[in-house]
């Protein structure tokens, strides 16, 4: 038992206790050198400095103190766990991923749940987006679907994600307030971002305030393409339905769970997984071609917009499963480096200029957050399929090519020629064409910004709109600027006269005139009026 004969830091030389004995391994250094004191470093004397030669002591204080690396840019707060994904539906007709093509196989997964603004030590219960990322190990490489709990997002241009995010972020001289929404830099870009509001409607909503990762749906947001084996492509929409039903908490709760317990999301997922109780979701595909994507009255490139299930409905054709906690939480969730770029081949992109913007930012991100360009080496980075590339070098290398050639062309022979090209099995980008003049341009196609706003407020239920109403005045009355109060609420008048109304009622402002013109209710207006 060691419990008891540990003499502490104090114990004079040769009585350290808690030593290795029996099963017990011996501590070493990093090198494999047994240690043989843990307690005292290594002095002139026993009241005299400390000397330099002390190996075990500089090597042990030097690796804490590089312990940490720079927490994500976002969603640096997160939770993750292993699982798998089975396949319950066959897509080959519309995809060749290998993923999609026999029925019951399944496929290892790791999943990341994140908050997006707060940082690494935030509260769990922040108003805020979920981060629902999933990694799938295929047999063709890994496929990372980087997705949210919100199945549209606040921009439509990529090029906006750096404003979006110092907006919602602590503001840069004071910086407070931490994860919270509520502040004059958020509100002012969102009330000169009308883009942004369909997404405020979703985040002001329950939705943003979920009871358990496990109780969040999944969306890949964008439209992504599935291709064939004829190479012909469909649009596709991702979603994950968790079994466990869709719940939240209300605003009281949420408050309150925050200072009793930060970390009530996180305990919750490794408390139901370690107690057999594994969280599942299904995966829906919504799927459609070119010419029906032209019939639809929005743009779906445009990551603002959802896809009516009414108009496209959505086919199961998989589940999620997670099943397993992590060993390490660092080695496995903080280091863990999701990429929408990653597609094995049968999947490939649409035009979507945020999801185009996204395919650059997260291998930029990651060569910083992870040091270098070889983080996919960490096992829970790498690929579970044969790979072989003649990338080589840099920091902690630890896959370089083996062989004589590290090129290719080459003319090695098959044993020292390493790996080569494959016409038949490689992913090939889909054919689009792309047409156009040069320029800095927003579609006219991603105008309306409120007729999908309004829809979902006017789908929500009686209880669920009076919290959207009261999620909006408890955010702007935070807002100490009258002109980004009444900024807002302008927009509000767009999406439904009635609500701006109540939430002109919460924060004593008087109603825009425009809302007083617009009582009545905003989604009777003909189409042509909608962006009045
Ligand atoms: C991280 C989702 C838009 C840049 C993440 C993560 C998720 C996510 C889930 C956390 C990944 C993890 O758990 O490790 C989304 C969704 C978006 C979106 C659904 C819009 C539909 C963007 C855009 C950009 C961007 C437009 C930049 C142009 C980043 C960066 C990270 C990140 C830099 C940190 C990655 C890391 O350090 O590992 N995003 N994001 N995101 N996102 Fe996004």
């Amino acid at each position: 038992d060691i419990s008891f004969s540990y003499a502490g830091p104090q114990g004079p030389a040769g009585e350290t206790h808690q030593s290795a004995e029996g099963d017990i391994a011996t501590l070493t250094t990093q090198n494999g050198i047994p240690v043989a004191d843990d307690q005292n470093s290594l002095k002139q004397g026993a009241r005299g400095p400390t000397l330099l030669e002390d190996f075990h002591f500089r090597e042990k204080i030097f690796h804490f103190d590089h312990e940490r690396i720079p927490e994500r840019v976002v969603h640096a707060r997160g939770y993750g766990a292993h699982g798998f994904f089975e396949l319950t539906d066959s897509l080959a007709d519309v995809s060749r991923a290998n993923i999609f093509q026999r029925v019951g196989e399944r496929t290892p997964a790791f999943v990341r749940f994140s908050t997006v603004a707060g940082s690494k030590g935030s509260f769990d219960l922040a108003r805020d987006v979920r981060g629902f990322a999933v990694k799938l190990y295929t047999q063709e490489g890994n496929w990372d679907l980087v997705g949210n709990n919100i199945p549209v997002f606040f921009i439509q241009d990529a090029i906006k994600f750096p404003d979006v995010v110092h907006a919602a972020k602590p503001e840069p001289d004071r910086n407070f307030p931490q994860a919270q929404t509520a502040h004059d830099n958020f509100w002012d870009f969102i009330s000169l971002t009308p883009e942004s509001l369909h997404m405020i409607m979703w985040t002001m909503s329950d939705r943003a305030i979920p009871r358990s990762y496990r109780t969040m749906e999944g969306f890949g947001v964008h439209t992504f393409r599935l291709i064939n084996d004829e190479g012909k492509s469909t649009f596709v929409k991702f979603h994950w339905k968790p079994k466990q039903g869709l719940q939240s908490v209300v605003w009281n709760e949420a408050v309150k769970i925050n200072g009793a317990d930060p970390d009530f999301h996180r305990r919750d997922l490794w408390d139901a997984i370690n107690g057999g109780d594994f969280p599942e979701w299904e995966l829906g595909v919504q799927l459609f071609d070119d010419a029906f994507a032209d019939s639809f009255d929005f743009d779906v490139l445009d990551a603002t917009k959802i896809i009516p299930e009414e108009l496209v409905p959505i086919r199961v054709v998989g589940r999620l499963v997670l099943d397993r906690v992590v060993d390490n939480f660092f080695a496995e969730t903080e280091q863990v480096a999701f990429c929408t770029q990653n597609v094995p081949p049968g999947i490939d992109f649409s035009n979507d200029p945020l999801l185009q913007g996204r395919n650059f930012s997260y291998l930029d991100t990651q060569i910083k957050r992870l040091g270098g360009p070889n983080f996919t080496h960490i096992p829970i980075n790498a690929p579970k399929c044969p790979m072989a590339h003649f990338q080589q070098d840099g920091h902690m290398a630890m896959h370089n090519p083996k062989g004589r050639a590290n090129y290719e062309p080459n003319s090695w022979g098959p044993t020292q020629g390493g790996p080569r090209e494959n016409p038949a099995r490689g992913f090939r980008s889909f054919p689009d064409v792309a047409d156009g003049t040069k320029e800095r341009v927003r579609s006219e196609s991603f105008a309306d910004h409120y007729s999908q706003a309004r829809q979902f407020f006017v789908s929500q239920t009686p209880i669920e709109q009076k919290h959207i109403v009261d999620a909006l005045v408890f955010e702007l009355s935070k807002v100490e600027r009258p002109d980004i109060r009444s900024r807002t609420v302008s927009h509000l008048v767009n999406i439904d006269a009635a609500l701006a109304a109540k939430v002109a009622d919460g924060l004593g402002l008087p109603l825009p005139d425009a809302a007083v013109a617009a009582r009545k209710p905003i989604t009777d207006l003909p189409p042509s009026e909608k962006l009045s």
